[in-house]
């Protein structure tokens, strides 16, 4: 498969965007940002687990270039009802201002202001139009165009961040502070550092980001995303805020008599057996919480040899199995995710099943054989409209390839 594959018809629909919009990008920079498949532990970025995952080819496609108005001006595919966004750079809304709550332009308001914040201040003028095709809600839409935003402005402006590290806090902060999207780190981390065929290993207690080249002689599989067709509402009106806030409060509750910080922390079976006799009456769900974590965390390393080594069946069996506890034990999915995951596992060839990021709504996903893609995907166009007719028109299947992150493209518009 070659990069210009990926990119079939997305370049020609940037240069439509531009003749709509009359912005001007010809000649200019196009970069391509990923989307993300989590491969473990999903939910343990915010409890401080190690993470490991890999970028996949549903992509956001931006073209810019500086102009002489002084103004940033956007117009996106997506979003055309909103128009052309435009801003000098250093006046944007205040953060989670009621005025940005129902624009997509709350993202490069939100890079204008948080970069400034940090003593990074945008001054130029510049023309943006962009599209995108992944899904909303499981594949971190949000944390590939809060980076590639980033990633150009800055490049726009001439200026550079050598750690990329800072730039995964900067586009954390963006949706934080600026939209109030309670987000961790996992959705960045994956996409600004993914390469073609590569997993990425990140470790919190050193912060450091390593590859690993899925071993030889694997199964050939894909990565399937399974988009419900619900509207996710955003993490910060979701249940990942409550969850969030449950794991602080039991992390801070046991922090004094076991010395951890985050539920992430309990690693040892004595630890996990103690707490669960101390709490589980008491505080039930709190405990569920550190089951699903602590039992993930344990399977974690098995996935990582099994990457290694290229057994992706055993890869899937972990991944059904973070879906099992995800569903049963961190209470985060939600039905038609399950009914997805349902239906992916009377499918021979899917080696495993589960829900996908943030939770509630969004997409599910499965490891699946490639020969075996065609049996899931008639399956879902069969099973899921008959158990959720009101989305028969809004689901879809995307079969996804391990792809590299961020791309400049060697072509301009
Ligand atoms: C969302 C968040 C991430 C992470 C995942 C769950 O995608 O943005 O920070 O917590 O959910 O793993």
């Amino acid at each position: 498969m070659t990069h210009a594959h990926y990119n079939h018809g997305a370049i020609d629909e940037l240069g439509r965007l531009a003749a709509e919009s009359g912005l001007d990008v010809a000649g200019g920079t196009i970069r391509r940002s990923s989307s993300r498949f989590c491969l473990g532990v999903e939910h343990g970025d915010y409890n401080g687990t190690e993470l490991f995952g890999v970028g996949t080819d549903r992509f956001i496609w931006l073209a810019y270039k500086p102009n002489d108005t002084g103004l940033v001006r956007l117009f996106s595919g997506n979003f055309p009802g909103d128009g052309v966004i435009s801003f000098e750079p250093g006046t944007v809304p205040s953060p989670q201002s009621s005025e940005i709550a129902d624009t997509w332009g709350r993202f490069p308001y939100g890079v204008d202001h948080v970069l400034r914040r940090g003593g990074i201040a945008l001054s130029r003028g510049v023309d943006v139009v962009l599209r995108g095709n992944i899904p909303g809600g499981g594949m971190s839409r949000s944390a590939s165009l809060t980076l590639n935003l980033i990633l150009s402005l800055l490049d726009a402006n001439e200026i550079e961040i050598d750690d990329p590290l800072r730039v995964v806090d900067l586009a954390q902060a963006v949706e934080n502070d600026y939209i109030g999207s309670p987000c961790g780190q996992l959705d960045q981390i994956m996409i600004l550092f993914a390469k073609e065929d590569m997993g990425t290993h990140y470790d919190p207690r050193n912060h450091s980001v390593s590859y690993v080249p899925l071993g030889q002689d694997a199964l050939d599989f894909r990565l399937v995303g399974l988009d419900t067709g619900t509207v996710r509402p955003g993490l910060e009106k979701s249940t990942y805020r409550i969850r969030r806030a449950e794991c602080d409060e039991f992390a801070e509750m046991l922090g004094p008599e076991f010395g951890i910080s985050l539920l992430g922390d309990v690693r040892s079976q004595e630890f996990y057996d103690r707490i669960l006799e101390r709490y589980a009456e008491s505080h039930p769900g709190h405990c569920d919480r550190l089951t699903y974590i602590f039992n993930a965390q344990k399977r974690f390393s098995t996935m990582l040899e099994a990457w290694k080594t290229g057994d992706v069946e055993t890869v899937g069996q972990v991944f059904r199995e973070d879906g099992i506890g995800l569903r049963d034990d961190y209470k985060i999915s939600g039905p038609e995710l399950e009914t997805m995951c349902d239906i992916a596992r009377t499918v021979p060839g899917v080696l495993g099943e589960r829900m996908l990021g943030g939770g509630d709504k969004g997409a599910a996903g499965a490891l699946v054989l490639t020969d075996s893609v065609e049996a899931l995907e008639t399956a879902v166009r069969t099973g899921y409209p008959r158990s959720h007719p009101a989305y028969a028109d809004d689901f879809a299947v995307h079969v996804c390839r391990v792809v590299k992150g961020i791309t400049v493209l060697d072509r301009e518009l």
